[in-house]
């Protein structure tokens, strides 16, 4: 039997070995657990067990055909569970532990449930750099899916308490690891076919990064009907505002998003991503400011943000959280 959901989820410190074991021993018994990763928190749960993964799809109120990240504590593991190609191990060698998620054929009897896989013959595969997740995976000798620890639709959490605000009383209990030094989910990169790496979701891990270990990656040729691939519903990091892209200024009444020398002067509600137009820095606070603005005005404007680098990966998230709904 899953664990009963507390009416109040407890936040405790992810450097505390006794809340890592209370971890441990409600994802064996199939419950969710919110984990700090460099990139959001993520809601982790037992990978090879459908009950648990249906417990984390019902928290979230998520739609089922979106597959979850197996998450796990090396490259060995990985390989246990789908088929890297020469190229893709090079490049987990040169980014693991880290925002990187790789999609691969998946290998016959693995044990990671048809439903966190979202019943796909392909798995992705990410080794995060987090210690808590590191030893919990350790500790259960089993990957644990997690998807991103927020309602389905909503901004990623990257605090414990935006997990809290969303997720309170859905959800075993929080780890704590303070904010996200990433900010942005990892970076997706398909091998399902290993002569063409793809890259399925701009994130953590930069264009310009890979290419540096494996050469030239390809975007996917167009964007699926059925959403196989990650994040594909076009409205998805939402926040309740209006968005309006590459705004050199706000109009009146707008709030604004700034970024460098764009600083919204003049603007009620400002929230300047990066004063040094440092695009890592912005990565990492994204979903923070979206998260201060939205509520204080009906649209929120953002500065144009350049696309290299982690700025491509800001501007995706962008470009959602602006689309019609
Ligand atoms: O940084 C991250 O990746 C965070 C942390 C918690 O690790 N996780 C995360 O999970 O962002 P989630 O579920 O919010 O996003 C994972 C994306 C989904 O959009 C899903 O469609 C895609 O990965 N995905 C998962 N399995 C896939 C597969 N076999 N083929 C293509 N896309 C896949
Ligand atoms: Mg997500």
């Amino acid at each position: 039997m899953r664990p009963a959901l507390p009416t109040e989820t407890p936040i405790r410190s992810a450097s505390d070995p006794a809340a890592i074991e209370d971890a441990a021993a409600i994802l064996d018994a199939g419950g969710c657990v919110a984990v700090p990763t460099e990139t959001v928190y993520g809601l982790a749960c037992d990978a090879t067990r459908g009950d648990a993964v249906a417990g984390v799809y019902e928290a979230k109120g998520r739609p089922r055909f979106n597959p979850l990240i197996a998450h796990v504590d090396g490259l060995d593991r990985a390989q246990r569970l789908v088929d890297l190609p020469k190229a893709a191990l090079e490049l987990a060698d040169a980014a693991w532990p880290g925002p990187l998620t790789l999609v691969a054929t998946r290998r016959a009897n693995t044990a990671v449930s048809d439903l966190a896989a979202a019943g796909l013959e392909t798995l992705a595969v990410r080794w995060p750099r987090s210690d808590a997740l590191t030893q919990l995976v350790k500790r259960l000798d089993r990957p644990l899916a997690a998807p991103s620890a927020n309602r389905s639709g909503a901004v990623s959490p990257t605090t414990a308490h935006h997990v809290k605000d969303s997720l309170n009383g859905r959800i075993h209990l929080i780890l704590d690891a303070g904010p996200c030094p990433v900010g942005v989910e990892s970076t997706i990169l398909s091998f399902i076919d290993p002569d063409r790496p793809t890259l399925l979701r701009p994130g953590g891990l930069s264009r310009e990064e890979i290419e540096a270990v494996i050469g030239a990656v390809t975007n996917p040729v167009a964007q699926p009907t059925a959403p196989t691939a990650p994040g594909q519903l076009s409205s998805h990091y939402a926040p309740a505002a209006q968005v309006r892209l590459n705004a050199e200024a706000p109009h009146v009444g707008e709030a604004y998003l700034a970024f460098g020398s764009h600083t919204g002067s003049g603007a009620e509600h400002c929230f300047n991503l990066s004063n040094s137009g440092d695009l890592t820095e912005a990565a990492a606070r994204l979903f923070t400011g979206l998260r201060a603005l939205d509520g204080k005005a009906e649209t929120i404007a953002v500065a144009p943000i350049p696309d290299t680098g982690l700025g491509e990966a800001i501007n995706d998230r962008l470009r959602r959280a602006s689309a019609i709904r």
